[in-house]
């Protein structure tokens, strides 16, 4: 029995599921870069203020689930619950706003909420984020919106449903909360307790409640995009113009509200079959106010966030080709101690002349061959006592099994060449 546990709702993610990460990671940044999005890193804490301030007070991710503490200095500090405040305050801090428009930018990395752990969901999970910064149209909801296909797309997943809404802006939303309200206040008691509340201290999360005996009341609620202001209707019908014209399936899903109080315009969200409730593997939207309300210059800007270990999960449930990580090439495995000087002798060579190498470090010469077998080595040097004092070691190819000698002063070159044969031929036979 270990004596220490992992803190409730973090994960270790064991060598054998690092295929799947780093595949991730390289098809995330690879297409995000292929679109014009550049790195930014952003501190993992920074003051609570700002996720209070940006996120909102009464969110979920800021009243129940932050991870805030006072540090040794007596300062608020809070693990991040997500990225987007952070880009922010790092983009106003910088003075990005001065880059060429739009300003373009992702990030990967953990993301901290203090929820009730359950399969997909975690209290230490990790973000693929992106942010298009500094321009209104609705061509930058669509770049988001794509690069979030795309991504899927590569990956291979079937059954994503894209779900979108417009909640509004400052001008029509208040419009429609009351709207809302004052239908609540009619069926108040038909409603759960929860949506008692929510309808006076955050309206519009009614929309999302799962009770089924609150889903009658939501299904004859006032619908938003009825009551979008000119500018919110034109915005949405040009974002759904595009979707239309590129053949691209949504939803249009009323009831999409989000969890973040900063959205504006635009919102959507990427739903997956099959990896129980916690089905959305991503969600953004359009948060036109967020920059001035955290003291920049006003900045329109739209994003998104995938949850990783919710895509690793439809690539295990969809049974996701992944390609294998690269195994050092070269195994040394040695007999008595002048063969295992030698062998440490060689093996910095080699790894010198720009090759993957490892060496055998206890265990009978059966053993270590064993071992160079599991660990995936193509060829395995053998350097044994009586090889040596005749000049040589013994080079064998895993795969055929073949063994040659080679002059003990030669292998570097010897290796070189065999390694070019092997990738060779196995070009050839693709
Ligand atoms: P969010 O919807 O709160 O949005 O999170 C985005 C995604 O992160 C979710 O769809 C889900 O896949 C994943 N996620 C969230 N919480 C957890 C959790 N506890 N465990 C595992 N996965 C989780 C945001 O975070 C916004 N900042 C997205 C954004 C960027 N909007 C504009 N720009």
């Amino acid at each position: 029995m270990a004596q220490y546990s992992r803190p409730k709702g973090t994960q270790d993610i064991l060598p054998e599921d690092q295929p799947y990460w780093e595949y991730l990671y390289a098809v995330v940044a690879e297409i995000a870069r292929s679109y014009g999005f550049e790195r930014i890193d952003v501190p993992i804490f920074e003051m609570t203020e700002l996720f209070a301030r940006g996120l909102g007070e009464a969110t979920d991710a800021v009243e129940k689930e932050m991870y805030a503490f006072k540090d040794k200095g007596d300062r608020d500090i809070a693990l991040r619950p997500e990225f987007t405040a952070g880009v922010i305050r790092a983009y106003i801090e910088n003075g990005m706003q001065v880059y060429p428009k739009p300003v373009k930018l992702y990030s990967t990395g953990p993301a901290f909420r203090y929820e009730e752990p359950q399969a997909g969901r975690y209290r230490q999970f990790h973000q693929f984020n992106a942010e298009i910064l500094g321009v209104q149209s609705p061509l930058a909801d669509l770049e988001v919106m794509l690069l979030a296909w795309d991504i899927y797309d590569r990956l291979g997943f079937k059954g994503l449903a894209f779900q979108l809404n417009s909640t509004g802006c400052p001008e029509c939303r208040p419009g429609y909360i009351t709207a809302l309200q004052d239908h609540y206040h009619a069926h108040i008691d038909e409603v759960c307790e929860d949506c008692q509340r929510r309808i006076v201290q955050n309206p519009l999360r009614v929309l999302d409640c799962k009770q089924q005996r609150c889903q009658p009341v939501i299904a004859t609620a006032p619908k938003i995009t009825a009551m979008l202001c000119e500018d919110c209707e034109s915005h949405f019908r040009e974002l759904r113009g595009y979707l239309d014209a590129l053949g691209k399936p949504y939803t249009l899903n009323f009831r999409l509200v989000r969890g973040l109080d900063y959205y504006t315009k635009t919102v959507f969200e990427v739903w997956a079959e099959g990896i129980g409730a916690q089905a959305a593997v991503c969600g953004g939207g359009r948060y036109d106010g967020l920059a001035k309300l955290l003291g920049g210059p006003p900045t329109p800007a739209v994003g998104f966030a995938v949850g990783m270990e919710r895509i690793v999960m439809v690539m295990k449930t969809q049974g996701v080709e992944i390609p294998k990580l690269p195994q050092p090439p070269v195994y040394l495995v040695h007999l008595g101690d002048v063969a295992r000087t030698h062998a440490v002798r060689l093996l910095t060579d080699i790894r010198e002349a720009g090759i993957g190498a490892q060496i055998a470090m206890s265990g009978s010469l059966r053993a270590q061959l064993r071992h160079a077998h599991r660990r995936g080595a193509r060829v395995t040097l053998i350097v044994g006592e009586d090889e040596l004092a005749r000049g040589e070691v013994t080079l064998r190819d895993m795969e055929s099994g073949e063994q040659v000698m080679v002059p003990a002063d030669n292998v570097v070159a010897a290796l070189a060449q065999q390694m070019s044969e092997s990738s060779g031929a196995k070009t050839a036979a693709n």
